[in-house]
């Protein structure tokens, strides 16, 4: 039967590949954009479906992206894993955005108590590269790495004030092809009044008008573009040579204040912020930060592990991605083949599959990262915890020794209160006669292994600790006990909460240093004399912390990690 409803209007079909382009990459991107869509985790018969490829191919490609961190398998599920956020960090730290303006967008929104945001154009769109929430009554906060489409935010009238008419026309055609916005998952889709050609003509006539209206202002409102409720006020930060990097945008909401009162009240600061961003993307370029991605020699290494199940070009491709960071915006062919340990040739045909797909953009001899890479998962891991991260680590430790294995941060309720450990994650041995730790609950600090790695590593907390349990050294002896666990680097407490119980615990530091959770294991002493139990524990519980803390070093390179 013949569809009575008229045939969506479809967007130009995308170009085909250049001969010179690593099929296998693209492959591999593709994976990672449908698990992407899926919100993080999928079947892998689901990916079979979504990208067309045959099942072999996907498992191949799994175990290569598995084998870098970028994904991990549960059960049936591919998983999105939290060391692919290296990619966008790698955009990130190359354009400098978040590292040299994050501060002053922050400030920003202290001194106005508004949400502040920073956004780059990305095609007929805007990409969101960093967030100072303060969202109160608004449902909706979005994350680094969120696309939308450039008429629905504040930002995008700015950006398009420098379209060309080439970039007008393929924003009338994604428009047409798109009327609801669905291509933007970010966003609520649109009503279908406003979905409707009459509707779609409407909202023509209106962001054209508001481009005019931003490009003459120098700023650009957004009166509830997304949905009801939202407003924000954008300006365009320039480089020193006039093209627009990126918008701020104070984002706030009508119960705070009227849209149309909105600019006045937060525009004098803004400005000001503008001013001293453009001074700092004056500044000198920073250091290079040198890259510490995987070596030739990872790959050779995984290749002969692995076999089939690792497709060293898909490696190989990845890496010219991390060849950017810090410092390394605008590489040469010859540098990216450098960082990356490849021949010139393998890292010129990964530019080129890379250009085309989009993720990066080559013009006079140098390369850079396009902000598009953000959508290779970078949105959908931004909200990960510390609990989160460490989770899969831990269920690994305790399968492997055997063990029931625990998280745990510092608390301390009230200046004088005791320190305590909170047991944020429990994962149980997988027998009878095992030690059960349940998430949320609390112990005094200075009582088990846990709390005594975070006393040993707080400059304060252990010294000033009142002793109240029975066989915890007193004052006198605490600080020299925490001294001992500071060299040791782990803690061992034997029956000091319950008889018969023993912990080991080690501290988990984030990228800054700073030790913010312990990693334990508990069991039953039974008769093993308490050095038996550290050599059976400790290296398998260091080397789960050293797997915790490198997650913990991607995710919070740009984003905070909430702790429990
Ligand atoms: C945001 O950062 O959440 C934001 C920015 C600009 C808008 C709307 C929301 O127009």
């Amino acid at each position: 039967m013949e569809n009575p409803l008229p045939s969506p209007a479809r967007p130009a079909p995308p170009a085909p590949p250049p001969p010179e382009a690593v099929a296998p990459l693209m492959r591999a991107l593709a994976v990672l954009r449908a698990l992407t869509a899926a919100g993080g985790r999928a079947a892998v018969s689901d990916l079979v479906r979504a990208t067309g490829l045959p099942r072999a191919t996907v498992d191949r490609l799994l175990s290569t992206l598995g084998r870098l961190g970028y994904v991990r398998a549960e059960g049936r599920d591919a998983v999105l894993a939290p060391a692919l956020l290296e990619l966008g960090n790698a955009y990130l730290a190359a354009t400098g955005l978040p590292d040299r303006l994050g501060p002053l967008a922050d400030r920003l929104a202290d001194a106005l108590d508004e949400s502040v945001s920073l956004a780059v154009p990305d095609g007929d769109g805007l990409r969101f590269v960093h967030q100072a929430t303060r969202r109160r009554a608004v449902s909706l906060a979005f994350r680094i790495g969120d696309l939308l489409p450039a008429e629905r935010g504040a930002p995008g009238a700015l950006f398009a004030a420098d379209w060309a008419p080439a970039d007008w026309q393929r924003w009338r055609a994604r428009r047409a092809a798109d009327p609801a916005d669905a291509g933007f998952p970010a966003v609520p889709p649109r009503r279908p009044a406003d979905a409707a050609p009459a509707g779609g003509r409407r909202l023509a006539a209106d962001f054209t008008a508001r481009v005019a209206a931003a490009r003459t202002a120098g700023w650009s409102l957004d009166d509830q573009l997304i949905e009801p409720g939202l407003i924000a006020v954008a300006m365009p930060v320039r480089d020193p040579a006039g093209r627009t990097v990126c918008a701020v945008s104070v984002v706030s909401h009508t119960s705070r204040h009227p849209a149309a009162a909105l600019p006045d009240a937060v525009l004098p600061r803004l400005r000001a912020t503008v001013l001293a961003m453009e001074r700092a993307l004056t500044a000198p370029a920073p250091a290079v930060v040198a890259d510490d991605g995987r070596p030739a020699a990872w790959r050779r290494a995984s290749k002969r592990q692995l076999g089939p199940g690792f497709v060293e070009s898909v490696a190989r491709g990845l890496a010219v991605l991390t060849a950017f960071g810090t410092g390394r915006a605008a590489l040469t062919l010859s540098a990216v083949a450098e960082a990356a340990g490849l021949p010139r040739a393998t890292a010129r045909r990964a530019l080129i599959t890379l250009e085309h797909l989009g993720y990066t953009t080559g013009d006079g001899g140098r390369f850079r990262l396009a902000p598009r890479v953000l959508e290779l998962g970078f949105a959908r891991l931004s909200g990960l915890t510390l609990p989160d991260l460490a989770r899969p680590h831990l269920t690994a430790l305790a399968e492997r020794v055997g063990e029931s294995a625990s998280l745990a941060v510092l608390t301390a309720d009230g200046a004088d209160a005791q320190p305590a450990v909170q047991y944020v994650i429990g994962v149980l041995a997988a027998r009878i006669m095992r030690v059960t730790i349940s998430p949320g609950s609390r112990a005094p600090a200075h009582a088990t292994a846990a709390g005594r790695v975070l006393l040993a590593a707080s400059p304060t907390a252990g010294r000033t600790a009142r002793p109240e349990h029975r066989t915890a050294p007193g004052p006198a002896g605490r600080p020299f006990l925490l001294d001992r666990v500071r060299a040791d680097g782990h803690a061992l407490v034997d029956d000091e909460l319950e008889p018969g119980l023993r912990s080991v615990a080690v501290p988990v530091h984030d990228g800054d240093g700073r030790a913010v959770a312990a990693l334990g294991v508990s069991t039953h002493a039974g008769d093993r004399s308490p050095a038996a139990t550290r050599a059976a524990v400790l290296p398998a519980l260091r080397e789960a912390a050293a797997a915790v803390e490198a997650d913990l070093r991607v995710a919070g390179r740009y984003l905070p990690v909430a702790l429990p």
